[in-house]
């Protein structure tokens, strides 16, 4: 159905407002030392184990398969992974195919069902060689229902945002940082990314798929998918600076980053808006995003892939 002109801009202030309250009850709580949400909490929303373990796997082959590594890459490797969400599968994946040490950083706790949890785990295990199960038996213990983690090969911090990592993790102790739908979360890229860099050895990888969308806060109501971008920064700002939502940066600004901090890299654009859909809106977006180009507009998901020269640039 299409929405008229007053309905439209009606949706649009009631979404914005509603985000604004939103923004700054997670920041008092954040504050107050509650951490919990229900950002992250994808396993949850899951309807079967096996959907759970099916999301494991592509997003663990998919880190090894856009940096083009092999299992082989991983041994020995310390490896950081932001924004875990409910579930550690991917970090298990990483420590059965032979991590040194893995460890899972997420600003908040994404609330999980325990049981639920107990039932993906156990399915992982069964899905192993019986030597790989030796392995995960050495880091995770599964009892009468309950997960407990026991190797310290695994480590997991809440409470702290990847942009003050420092504050809890070692400079240069990482050979690679991966993420799934974290960074568009993050006001403060210049800040994470920096962090990265300090975090990550030379010759050290970064793994990151990116969610460019607006994750439904307009597009829910049927609103253009880029409508996100015709709201100012400043309004942005005030909907979207603590609780998580999309910070609105576009392809360019991985590049720009990249370039800046000297990495060699790649991104791999996996799903786009048309052309004719961004023209549609581009006259109605704010000045920054009707500047660039309308193809740096298509990307809906992308993959960076980059790594840390060493001091000869190699
Ligand atoms: C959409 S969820 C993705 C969860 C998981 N990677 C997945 O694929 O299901 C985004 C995650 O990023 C986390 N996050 C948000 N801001 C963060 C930050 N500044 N530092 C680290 N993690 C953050 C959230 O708490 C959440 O767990």
């Amino acid at each position: 159905m299409k929405l008229s002109g007053f309905s439209k801009y009606f949706l649009i202030w009631a979404k914005i407002i509603y985000y604004i309250l939103g923004n700054y009850k997670t920041n008092i709580l954040f504050k107050l030392g509650y951490f919990k949400t229900n950002n992250g909490s994808t396993h949850f929303r899951f309807n079967s184990i096996s959907d759970s373990l099916k999301y494991i796997n592509q997003v663990f082959d998919d880190y090894l398969s856009f940096a083009e590594i092999s299992v082989k890459d991983i041994k020995g490797k310390n490896i950081l992974e932001l924004g875990p969400g409910d579930n550690f599968g991917v970090a298990l994946k990483f420590l059965i195919a032979g991590a040194n040490k893995i460890v899972c950083l997420d600003k908040f706790y994404s609330n999980r069902d325990v049981s639920q949890q107990y039932q993906i785990y156990k399915a992982i295990r069964d899905e192993l060689l019986p030597e790989e199960k030796i392995n995960f038996d050495n880091i995770v213990k599964l009892d009468s229902q309950a997960v407990e983690f026991i190797s310290d090969k695994f480590e997991y911090i809440y409470g702290t945002g990847i942009e003050n990592a420092l504050n809890v993790l070692s400079p240069t102790f990482f050979d690679m940082i991966v993420s799934r739908a974290v960074l568009e979360h993050i006001p403060d890229l210049d800040a994470t990314f920096d962090t990265m860099d300090k975090l990550l050895c030379t010759d050290g990888y970064m793994i990151h798929n990116v969610d460019l969308k607006d994750h439904g806060i307009f597009t829910s109501k049927g609103l253009h998918p880029l409508t996100f971008l015709s709201v100012s920064e400043k309004i942005w700002k005030l909907m979207t600076s603590y609780n998580g939502k999309p910070n609105r940066m576009r392809i360019d600004y991985y590049r720009r980053k990249m370039e800046e901090l000297n990495y060699k890299y790649r991104i791999k654009t996996i799903h786009i808006t048309t052309l004719p859909v961004i023209e549609e809106i581009k006259p109605q977006l704010q000045s920054q995003f009707r500047k660039m180009l309308s193809e740096d507009l298509m990307p809906e998901t992308i993959f960076l892939i980059a790594k840390k020269r060493n001091k000869n640039n190699s």
